[in-house]
């Protein structure tokens, strides 16, 4: 029972030992829990203010959703709005453009399908001095056979004129100072007079007489006038090109009367193949860029550039890749009155147009004569094709400009040209001679025009008659000593207006 006892104490001890242990255990345990649920109930507690705040944040993101999904569908709407009335408008310039075209084009055959304009070019430095000594006096022939320089003699009152000069603007000075464009007051017949008085001419105690001229053309440039005022007044013929007609320039005078000048002009004057050419490219970036002229997106421009000569009445290629120094010779094609196998050489800027020209210009026969240090010996034609292509509708518009600087006429008398020169001379002279038939032929609406008789006017043949347009500038020495050449000069313009002169006498060339 001792023993018993003993055991039973120690198992007691052993128990009670274990006891306390599992109290402390129950305690730490307890107090575990007690923080565990402190922590869960923070965290329920944040919890639930992030979800609360998370809430919030949806239902505005659904708010802000609506919002924009409504101002999507009101852009989307707008812009339906807007592509159908920029149909609308396209449509609308095209329209537009065609009455545009119609009209120009109206207005271009109301003032006629040819049309001439007159240019006298300022007195060159030291040339006025030279023209004094070279007037001819008609009472005195041995005086035109000396190189005595004589005094011109004072004419006497009621016969002078308020200058030297045997050319008078009396409309110019209006248009100058009336008008804001000098090409609307083009449409002035009386600002575009041009008065011509006889230069005085001693008759040797006779009578003094001097016989006076009135012409009216489409366009009267004086020497005051610059190479800028006569492209307002030629501008409208270049939009024709783009407007898909065939035109054709040419600067037709005397040697030395500033047709080279008018048209190619210098980098400080530039004339109007260099003002021509700008305006196409400006058109072709304008066409390219944004779709107007009417034919909306989607067009593109090409633009194309030949240049030829006549020599001697053989046409040459200034292009040709595979030409000397003056250009490739070229045959004409009998039934379609173009040269063959000539270069057109496609040009993507203004800048190669003008490296073409210069290549040209060297190419080209310029020699020194007597009256013109650099006298053009050929006829040069540059030809400018703008084709517009239009990919949605498949629309195709050409257009072409022929511009023209041709040799100047010169008398052989005077010209006092021997060997090569005088054979140049004669083929210029007969050249022009045959333009001039032939203006005259297609004024007269006659039924046979002699196109064949000279290479010039068989290359030209598709640009002078019919619905194209062309222009020519009559260019004239100021000079009285010119007087006979500026006044055939003249007699060309005004068969080629179909002027009628307003002559008191009359003058043979
Ligand atoms: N309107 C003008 N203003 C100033 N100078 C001019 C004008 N027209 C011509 N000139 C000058 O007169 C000279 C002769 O002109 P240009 O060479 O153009 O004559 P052209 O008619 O072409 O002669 P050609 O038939 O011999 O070739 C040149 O020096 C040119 O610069
Ligand atoms: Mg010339």
């Amino acid at each position: 029972v001792e023993m018993e006892r003993d055991q039973l104490g120690r198992e007691k001890a052993e128990m009670g030992q274990k006891l306390e242990f599992l109290q402390k255990e129950r305690a730490y345990v307890e107090s575990r829990r007690e923080e565990t649920e402190r922590k869960l109930t923070g965290s329920q507690a944040e919890l639930e203010t992030e979800r609360a705040k998370y809430m919030a944040f949806v239902s505005l993101s659904e708010s802000r959703l609506a919002e924009v999904q409504l101002e999507r569908d009101e852009a989307a709407r707008r812009a339906s709005t807007f592509d159908s009335r920029e149909r609308e408008l396209l449509g609308t310039v095209a329209k537009m453009d065609v009455a545009r075209r119609t009209l120009h084009n109206r207005v271009m055959q109301l003032s006629g399908n040819m049309r001439v304009y007159v240019r006298i070019r300022p007195p060159l430095p030291g040339e006025a001095e030279k023209s004094v000594a070279a007037i001819p006096a008609a009472s005195s022939s041995s005086s035109r056979r000396t190189s005595v320089i004589r005094p011109r003699p004072t004419p006497p009152r009621h016969a002078a004129v308020s200058d030297e000069s045997p050319f008078h603007f009396p409309g110019l000075l209006d248009r100058d100072s009336s008008s804001p464009s000098s090409a609307m007051s083009l449409d002035d017949p009386a600002k575009n007079v041009l008065v011509v008085t006889e230069p005085y001419k001693d008759r040797g105690g006779l009578t003094p007489r001097q016989k006076k001229w009135s012409f009216n053309f489409d366009g009267a440039f004086g020497p005051s006038c610059g190479q800028e005022e006569l492209w307002e007044a030629t501008e409208p013929l270049v939009q024709s090109v783009i407007d898909g007609f065939n035109v054709c320039i040419f600067a037709y005078g005397q040697t030395g009367s500033g047709k080279t000048h008018t048209m190619l002009g210098d980098d400080a004057n530039p004339g109007i193949v260099t003002r021509a050419v700008n305006k196409l490219f400006d058109t072709k970036s304008a066409i390219e860029g944004g779709g107007v002229c009417g034919v909306g997106g989607d067009a593109t421009v090409d633009i194309s550039v030949e240049l030829l000569e006549i020599y001697n009445e053989r046409v040459r290629d200034l292009l040709a890749p595979d030409a000397g120094p003056s250009g490739k010779e070229l045959n004409l094609r009998l039934n379609s009155n173009e040269a063959v196998g000539n270069v057109l050489v496609s040009a993507n800027s203004r800048e190669e147009v003008r490296d073409i020209m210069d290549l040209a210009q060297r190419r080209r026969c310029v020699k020194a004569t007597q009256s013109n240090a650099e006298s053009s010996r050929s006829h040069m034609i540059f030809t400018l094709h703008f084709v517009l292509r239009h990919g949605n509708s498949g629309l195709i518009r050409r257009g072409k400009l022929h511009v023209c600087d041709l040799a100047g006429s010169e008398r052989l008398s005077k010209s006092g040209s021997m060997g090569t020169l005088l054979k140049e001379t004669k083929h210029i002279n007969t050249s022009l001679a045959v333009l001039s038939n032939v203006i005259e032929k297609l004024q007269g609406n006659d039924k046979h025009v002699p196109y064949r008789e000279s290479k010039l006017t068989y290359l030209l043949k598709n640009s002078l008659g019919g619905d194209s347009k062309t222009l020519a500038i009559v260019c004239c020495n100021p000079l009285p000593a010119h007087f006979g050449e500026s006044m055939c000069s003249l007699r060309f313009a005004a068969k080629a207006n179909r002027v009628e002169l307003k002559a008191t006498g009359n003058f043979s060339c």
